[in-house]
């Protein structure tokens, strides 16, 4: 499929995703959204594909939504459009995604980096929900996913104030794994992105799920589903192999089966 708003490749087991509107900072037109869902669940459906990895080319990972685009917008005519069923579908996603950011990560953009589940950034990289400058808030799941990952009274601070926090911040905080100097920022994700793809897919796949369902509900709750996935990884072939090849003190030969 050819795309306008984003650039998509695959090599190795992996599948990149770049937001390619840089000369706005790549801010995120409606269709883009379309396109990026299309995109990743196409990849998530590709045997060929074990991880993706979605970044933004130019100086911005993504500087928000396109303000140009829902500026005139009324309550309704946003609750007829209904975008954020499309967004939604992001958390539905089973192969791991990881966010490598360079650049401005703001509004709409912070929060898609917040759907990915690992950030790699640069040290320049910087962060921030300005959505409060503008009369408005996130609305693609912002206030509450980085509540849940960072805690009440720092995602306050975050987004009351509407500042831009630096990569240094963003780490402490937790909310991104790792910062990288920025030429070595696609070489090391893509790096740490092969690492996961060479894993059993059927665990990756499992641990994300059980992972997201922690984030979402009680511990016990959570446990249970954690064990369900782990009763039925022992259903799988790559299980029997792992485990043999261990035994055997040989490099195991995994399936995805
Ligand atoms: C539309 C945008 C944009 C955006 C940047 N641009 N961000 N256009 N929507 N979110 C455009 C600028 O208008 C400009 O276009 C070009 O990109 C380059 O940006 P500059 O402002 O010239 O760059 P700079 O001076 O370096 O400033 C960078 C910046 C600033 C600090 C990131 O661009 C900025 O404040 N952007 C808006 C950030 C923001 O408020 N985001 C939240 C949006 S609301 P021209 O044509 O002039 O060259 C949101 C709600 C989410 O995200 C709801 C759920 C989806």
């Amino acid at each position: 499929k050819e795309y306008e708003y984003i650039v998509v490749s695959e090599r190795d087991g992996l599948g990149f995703i770049e937001l390619n509107r840089p000369k706005v900072l790549n801010a995120i037109n409606r269709p883009m959204v379309s396109e990026l869902v299309h995109a990743i669940e196409a990849f998530d459906r590709n045997d060929n594909v074990k991880v993706m990895v979605l970044s933004g080319r130019g100086r911005a990972f993504a500087a928000g939504a396109d303000i140009d685009e829902m500026a005139e917008d009324g309550a309704i005519d946003l609750e007829l459009l209904n975008q954020f069923t499309e967004w939604d579908r992001l958390a539905w996603i089973k192969k791991p995604i990881i966010g490598a950011v360079q650049g401005f990560a703001l509004g709409g953009g912070f929060e898609l980096a917040l759907c990915c589940d690992l950030l790699f950034a640069t040290e320049d990289a910087s962060f921030g929900f300005p959505e409060v400058n503008l009369g408005v808030m996130p609305g693609a799941g912002g206030t509450q996913r980085l509540t849940k990952l960072i805690g009440k009274s720092r995602a306050m601070e975050w987004l009351l104030s509407g500042d831009m926090f630096t990569a240094a911040q963003a780490l402490q905080w937790g909310v991104i794994n790792r910062t990288i100097p920025k030429e070595l920022l696609m070489e090391e994700t893509e790096k740490f992105a092969r690492k996961l793809a060479a894993k059993p897919p059927l665990s990756l796949r499992l641990i994300k799920e059980s992972v997201h369902k922690a984030v979402d509900s009680s511990i016990y709750e959570g446990m249970q589903y954690e064990r369900k996935n782990f009763y039925l990884l022992f259903a799988s072939e790559d299980q029997k192999e792992g485990m043999k090849a261990f035994v055997e003190k040989r490099k195991p030969d995994f399936k995805g089966k």
